[in-house]
């Protein structure tokens, strides 16, 4: 089973074509391709949703054309008198038109590319349908629509959030081949989320139709992730500070370096499963506003020792939370396994923390491969694979949902 993942809920543009041996449990990724939109957005300190959507409108296909041929899907397509083909026949040109009539400059690059290509051997396609910047979503959802409508294959609407939770549950075997992890998942397991724009732990069911989400703790402001990228344009490191934030951590941590003084660790022992970040991200701000503070109004630019140490005392501060909040809820739903998901669990300071804590408590860790852990096609390709039940046709795939929830909440 062939399944193509597109991933366009943020700034990253993403395909992933896997092949499933459903009999066997095993997964190889034939085709990967993450483009980043990064540098264009370090200009706004942040992402810009009508800008990630034009990019996305813009990279799609080049994304798509890599993957195939990455996979060696790609068959040039060719006429009766054997010359290549250079578009689709007038019908379906008619009906690409139609359904990106909104996105012109996605229409232009499909239409120049999609009909130089042999129809690929892909089953079904997964696309993000939330949560995410709608704009951003709305452009990856078009896309699959019109492939769907030109390959005559079927889509699966997929959660980004779930597919953070599924880039967990395999397993390197080889340079591109995985176990599937799903079905050793020893219940009840619980996940860790915490990416750019969530911090949530949920339990994982298992229902009739596979895998089950409830929500039983969440931020009530920001994301781990948002904390990190604020917290740190504070500090005059640019979009996304998660990344620069870890590698300060680390270099002041290599230097004994400390922060000027502590920060907070909020909500640290409320008896609750809720997180809340924008406190620290304001303790961030008036530390930098005290230590910037010169003689008569000037201002002192903060030095690299304390910038590396505040970078530190944030990472040690976020950790923390995190790992008290995950071992009380381990403790309370008596957890076998914890899957952590989201971009924040590239941090490796994290990750050691969390694998302290579940080697302590005897809890199965699953954790994505450093370089699944930010958004990417592969992890919508494998929601796509565990959702297939939900596959529709290209006229009914759900409308955009920036807000889309994993599933309820239950705590
Ligand atoms: O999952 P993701 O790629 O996008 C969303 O779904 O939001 O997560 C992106 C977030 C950003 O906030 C980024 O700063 C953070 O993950 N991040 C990190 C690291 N790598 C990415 N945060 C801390 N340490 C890292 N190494
Ligand atoms: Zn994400």
């Amino acid at each position: 089973m062939k399944i193509l993942g597109i991933e366009t809920s943020c700034d990253e543009t993403a395909l992933s074509l896997i092949e499933v041996h459903a009999l066997g449990n095993t997964l190889k990724i034939l085709g990967n391709t993450v483009h980043s939109q990064i540098d264009m957005h370090v200009p706004y300190g942040g992402v810009f949703p009508m800008l990630a959507k034009r990019e996305h409108a813009k990279n799609l296909i080049p994304v798509l054309k890599k993957t195939l041929e990455q996979a060696e899907v790609a068959v040039p397509a060719l006429s009766e008198n054997l010359t290549l083909k250079k578009s689709l026949s007038a019908e379906k040109e008619k009906g690409v038109e139609t359904i990106l009539a909104q996105d012109p400059e996605l229409l232009a690059t499909f239409k120049a590319y999609i009909g130089t290509v042999e129809k690929p051997d892909i089953d079904f396609i997964s696309v993000t349908v939330g949560p995410g910047l709608e704009p951003a979503l709305w452009v990856g959802i078009g896309f699959a629509k019109a492939l769907a409508y030109v390959w005559d294959i079927p889509v699966v609407p997929a959660n980004h959030m779930e597919g953070h939770i599924l880039a967990a549950l395999i397993e390197r075997t080889g340079e591109n081949t995985y176990n599937l992890l799903d079905r050793g998942l020893l219940h009840p397991a619980l996940s860790l989320l915490i990416s750019g724009g969530h911090t949530q732990i949920i339990v994982i069911g298992k229902g009739e139709r596979g895998l089950e989400y409830g929500i039983i703790g969440e931020t009530r402001d920001d994301a781990v992730g948002e904390c990190f990228d604020k917290a740190a344009r504070m500090m005059g490191i640019p979009y996304p500070g998660g990344p620069k934030i870890s590698k300060l951590a680390a270099e002041a941590r290599a230097q004994n370096i400390q922060s000027p003084e502590p920060l907070p660790r909020p909500m640290i022992k409320t008896m609750d499963f809720d997180f809340s970040f924008s406190g620290l991200k304001t303790a961030v701000l008036y530390l930098t506003q005290k230590l910037t503070k010169g003689e008569n109004g000037t201002v002192v630019p903060l030095t690299e020792n304390q910038i590396k140490g505040i970078a530190r005392e944030l990472e040690d501060a976020v950790t923390d939370v995190i790992v008290a909040k995950v071992a009380a809820a381990a403790e309370m739903y008596i957890t076998e396994t914890l899957v952590v998901g989201g971009g924040v669990i590239a941090n490796t300071h994290i990750r050691k923390a969390l694998e302290k804590l579940c080697a302590d408590s005897n809890v199965r860790l699953l954790l994505p491969q450093t370089d699944h852990s930010t958004d990417n096609g592969l992890m919508i390709a494998l929601a796509g694979y565990f959702g297939k039940n939900r596959a529709v046709d290209w006229q009914h795939i759900p409308k955009a949902s920036g807000t889309l929830p994993i599933g309820p909440r239950i705590g």
